[in-house]
């Protein structure tokens, strides 16, 4: 062949291999996943196997009569996950003949632990550079702190700088799903919604509404708060793993106008969430029945614009009456306990037991950055002393269930996340179980795998955490 034929069969073969490329590459695409969701499904094979220790939980240990129908753990268990989502979880010793052959099976060593990623109930992505500011209360901390800090999120650049950083706390600590405020401006939940996009995270996430008792630079009004909030509902909810939060901040800081509206919003759009914070601290509860003295107490105020419910998140409730738990109960309204936060901001102890016996659900919060820490070894740990204080007993597993199933019952997403059950979106941490002298050290001692949970949770940080995967994909770790 002459050299001109040569050149014509070599670019006739390069033509041929773009096009094969090009067909895979759209194959690799599940068909109905968001642009972001198709990249990085072919970033990632289609079937990922790991084996070696590993735990979920199927229920409440602490209501559940026999254990083994609340806590599963397999010392030698295999995960597998197609497409980002669990296909099967069980003994490595049934499982290990459904492995394809060629698929290459990923170890979990015997001094790490598997389990499902964690949930975290309620967390502000802008006050990530203000975790640990010191001396006040809740009223005066946010004056003094919090408004000013988050008076920089109308900058794009700012808020985008800080939602990489802050999702990256978040993946660091094994926390692979949040329900997260934002601040007053639109742009601060649009950069963070585009963040998690790029992670295929799933996030709940929303605009503050806020018309009221907060300086000029951080109100709304009650038209432009729908506006833009429906605005973001229409852009983000549903996109993708992506789900929206109609955010009232507080009740202090929303007129009677503006509740309306996030009332409206709720029955435009009956799936959206509600995020927002109740009967924190005393002064907050006495201020709210001086703003509202028509309503009967703080949460009545919530309840008659109709925002308690379903997919209604309610941050703190440390002040609540009887009367109070039984309403959140009824509307079936959930609570997120955040202990490091109501330590650190003394704002009280938390009746976790008044709020299980009244049939309330309850997540963990960090609540950061009230709360000292993104870590939920940090935050299990600061509720078992809550509990210690009154006179109770927090388990390690019953800790570790809030965690993750507890947490994705409160967010009303336990058909989606929360364990690794056939059918649920492959979002897992590996953890090391010693990662520090001290905790090698303790781990020697420790007999069973409660008590390594426990000591997990007790002296337990992000150096425990080896790698974090969300829908199947490793997002941190080596
Ligand atoms: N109540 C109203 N706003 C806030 C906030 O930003 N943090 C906490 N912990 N409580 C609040
Ligand atoms: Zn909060």
């Amino acid at each position: 062949m002459n050299k001109s034929g040569i050149s014509v069969l070599l670019w006739a073969s390069l033509a041929l291999l773009m096009s094969l490329l090009l067909i895979t590459a759209v194959q690799a695409a599940p068909a109905e996943a968001s642009p972001m969701s198709a990249r990085l499904a072919a970033q990632s094979p289609a079937i990922k196997v790991l084996r070696g220790p590993m735990l979920h939980f199927l229920a409440d240990p602490s209501q559940t009569p026999r254990l083994e129908d609340a806590v599963q753990y397999f010392e030698d268990g295999m995960l597998i996950v197609r497409n980002g989502v669990v296909e099967k979880f069980g003994p490595a010793s049934t499982l290990k003949a459904s492995v394809p052959a060629g698929v290459a099976i990923e170890k979990v060593a015997k001094d790490q632990l598997l389990l499902p990623g964690f949930v975290d109930t309620h967390i502000h992505y802008p006050q990530t550079e203000m975790i640990g500011a010191y001396g006040e209360q809740l009223l005066d901390w946010l004056k003094k702190y919090t408004f000013p800090t988050e008076g920089q999120f109308k900058d794009r650049t700012h808020a985008r700088k800080i939602a990489g950083i802050f999702l990256k706390e978040l993946l660091k600590n094994g926390t692979t799903t949040a329900l997260v405020f934002g601040t007053v401006h639109k742009e601060s939940v649009d950069v963070l919604f585009e963040k998690a996009s790029d992670l295929d995270m799933r996030l709940i996430a929303g605009k503050v509404m806020m018309d009221r008792n907060a300086p000029d630079y951080l109100l709304d009004t009650p038209t432009s708060s729908y506006e833009d909030s429906k605005a973001l509902i229409k852009k983000w909810h549903h996109r993708g793993r992506l789900l929206y939060a109609i955010t009232p901040r507080f009740a202090p800081t929303s007129s009677p106008g503006q509740l309306e509206m996030a009332q409206k919003l709720k029955q435009e759009f009956p799936d959206v969430y509600v995020h927002t914070h109740l009967s924190e601290n005393l002064g907050e509860v006495e201020w709210v029945k001086s703003l509202f003295p028509e309503r009967s107490g703080y949460l009545d105020v919530y309840d008659h614009y109709q925002l308690t419910g379903r997919r209604a998140v309610f941050a703190h409730g440390v002040h609540l009456t009887d009367a109070e738990f039984s309403t959140l109960a009824k509307t079936d309204s959930a609570i997120a306990f955040c202990p490091t936060s109501n330590l650190f901001l003394g704002s009280g102890l938390f009746k976790f037991d008044k709020a299980k016996s009244s049939g309330v659900k309850v997540g963990l919060g960090t609540d950061v950055g009230a709360g000292t820490s993104f870590s939920h070894f940090e935050t299990m740990g600061e509720a078992y002393k809550i509990m210690q204080l009154q006179g109770r007993k927090l388990s390690a597993y019953e800790s570790f269930y809030l965690a993750t199933l507890g947490g994705a019952k409160s967010l009303d997403l336990q058909d989606k996340i929360g364990n690794l059950q056939s059918g649920k979106e492959a979002d897992f941490v590996i953890l090391n179980l010693a990662a520090s002298d001290l905790g090698r050290l303790r781990l020697s001692t420790s007999k069973t795998l409660e008590e390594k949970l426990f000591v997990l949770m007790t002296i337990g940080d992000d150096r425990n955490v080896a790698s974090t995967y969300v829908a199947g994909r490793k997002v941190y770790g080596p």
